[in-house]
């Protein structure tokens, strides 16, 4: 059957992947052509990583057929993936900072002259040639260090390419990347299908999904949905295959705002980072803070976490002077702060999901004679767990082995068990899936009405829009803009000409 070319790059069949007490995939199919862009998506722990990492041979498949080019791979793994031209770029760029863009191109493969000693010039040459053929005129002496994001996964692709690669797996690439700069990677991305180059793009951003992808594929709970021409889709459509479900908007409908202020800042600077920051925020409040990249809303707010310098002026929270020295001191006086990163310091990736939940409220959980009151941290686990929907075979589960959403739920479960009086959350939506969206938007809402003073840092406008009571938007260190979300005149589009810096 498969002598003859059927035109596929890339064509698994019944693909089957266990791992203990999870089903991860269930006999799935998935092809793909040269040329094409597809989109991978499905809820939070769907299958899509397991499923790229069996074509690029990070784990063994338990059953089922991979074939490339028409010729079955019996055995894949990552050395023969990397000889067929089969590639991941991964959300965390893997590009060596201190080197040159030429010598991450090369990867340690360098070419040497006749004394074997690495011929710099023509190093620097091939890769100025390389990437001018795909279109990138940088200076390839420049370190890597000074990239963007965009760049950076521009780099990783041209880098692949460099190598060449034939299939491209981008897993949730775009998560980290300012708004401005994913148009960048999506006219590089197409520059180079158009080229022969296939992609397999996994994203929980739909709409990104439809800009750029050609195809789709759905998984849900490792079952295979669907192939569909993207065309025939639209955003409720998609959203329901890959849920099962329609799935409701969470659209806060007042709230109320009567209550003390809990959060005052006033004429708070910090040289080269933000200027004259004013801004009060009330219990039960929740205010959006947006703005691009670089416009000084995530070092606010991690100054305010201690783990940046938070510079001059005034923090009250709850009338009384507030500065953190370090992380644990901002918990102490009231502060939580979920990071965008998650693996920064947000999860305890080998302890599981229970005792990261309930580890910072584990003084609370100890009765009088020092024992931890497992009946009631079992109930406060499990409360957190199904209020999160968070995936997993048991709450005994290591969390690094969760799905990249279900880790993101557990940072946020960890949170909301702290029951803080300010709760700063950089991103809270990244990396979950449409359904875990809202659910996570229902517990922001929930917290600020058990009176939490809440602050939202995100591009997501839409979001922010159902979320919050007030949108400030920075630009170039400064709050150049307030916006009142019940406020008819209030829209998405005024929105972004602020972001932009325009009226
Ligand atoms: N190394 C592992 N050990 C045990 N279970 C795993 C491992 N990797 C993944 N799983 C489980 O397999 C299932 C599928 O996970 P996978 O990471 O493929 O999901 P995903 O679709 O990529 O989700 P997300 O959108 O959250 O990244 C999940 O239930 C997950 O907990
Ligand atoms: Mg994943």
């Amino acid at each position: 059957m498969n002598n003859q070319n059927n035109g596929y790059i890339i064509e698994m069949r019944g693909i089957v992947k266990i791992f203990p007490g999870v089903k991860a995939l269930r006999n799935v199919d998935f092809l793909l052509k040269p040329g094409e862009i597809r989109g991978l998506v499905g809820k939070n722990g769907a299958g899509k990583s397991t499923l790229v990492n069996i074509l690029t041979g990070i784990y063994p498949k338990d059953g089922g057929l991979i074939f490339f080019n028409n010729e079955e791979i019996d055995a894949m793994t990552s050395t023969i993936a990397r000889q067929l031209g089969i590639t991941c770029v991964h959300q965390h760029s893997q590009l060596i900072a201190p080197l040159s863009i030429a010598e991450n191109v090369f990867c340690g493969d360098m070419p040497v002259n006749k004394l074997g000693i690495i011929d710099w010039r023509k190093v620097n040459q091939l890769a100025e040639t390389h990437l001018r053929e795909l279109g990138l005129n940088i200076d390839v002496t420049r370190k890597v260090e000074g990239l963007s994001v965009a760049e950076s996964q521009i780099l990783e692709i041209a880098k692949a390419m460099f190598a060449n690669a034939k299939v491209i797996v981008l897993d949730e690439a775009t998560a980290p990347l300012p708004k401005n700069e994913v148009e960048m990677l999506f006219d590089f991305v197409r520059k180079q299908r158009d080229t022969g180059v296939a992609f397999i793009y996994i994203s929980h951003y739909l709409e990104e999904v439809f800009e750029l992808c050609d195809t789709v594929t759905i998984l849900r709970d490792g079952e295979k949905i669907g192939d569909y021409d993207i065309k025939e889709l639209d955003q409720p459509e998609l959203i329901r295959l890959i849920s099962g479900a329609a799935v409701e908007r969470f659209k806060h409908t007042g709230r109320n705002l009567d209550g003390k202020v809990v959060l005052e800042v006033s004429g708070l600077s910090r040289a080269g980072e933000y200027s004259n920051l004013n801004l009060t925020l009330k219990k039960g409040e929740i205010i959006g803070l947006t703005g691009l990249e670089g416009c000084g809303k995530d070092t606010f707010a991690r100054g305010l976490f201690g783990l940046e310098h938070l510079g001059t002026g005034s923090v009250k929270i709850e009338g009384k002077n507030f500065k953190a020295k370090d992380p644990r001191d901002a918990l102490d006086q009231g502060v939580a702060y979920l990071p965008r990163d998650r693996h920064g310091y947000g999860i305890f990736g080998l302890r599981p999901i229970y005792e990261n939940i309930s580890l910072p409220i584990l003084r609370e959980l100890i009765n009088k004679v020092g024992l931890i009151n497992h009946p009631k941290e079992n109930q406060l686990v499990n409360q957190m767990v199904g209020k999160l929907n968070i995936k997993a075979s048991s709450v005994n589960q290591q969390v690094q082995f969760l799905s990249g959403g279900n880790q993101q739920k557990t940072v946020f479960a960890k949170l909301v068990s702290i029951k803080p009086k300010v709760l700063l959350l950089d991103e809270p939506t990244q990396g979950v899936d449409v359904q875990a969206k809202v659910e996570i938007m229902r517990i922001i809402d929930q917290l600020a009405q058990e009176g939490a003073a809440v602050v939202v840092i995100s591009e997501e406008i839409h979001e922010l829009l159902d979320m919050c009571d007030r949108i400030l938007v920075m630009y170039q260190g400064k709050i150049i803009k307030e916006f009142l979300t019940h406020d008819k005149n209030t829209s998405v589009e005024n929105i972004l000409r602020a972001v932009e810096g325009s009226n």
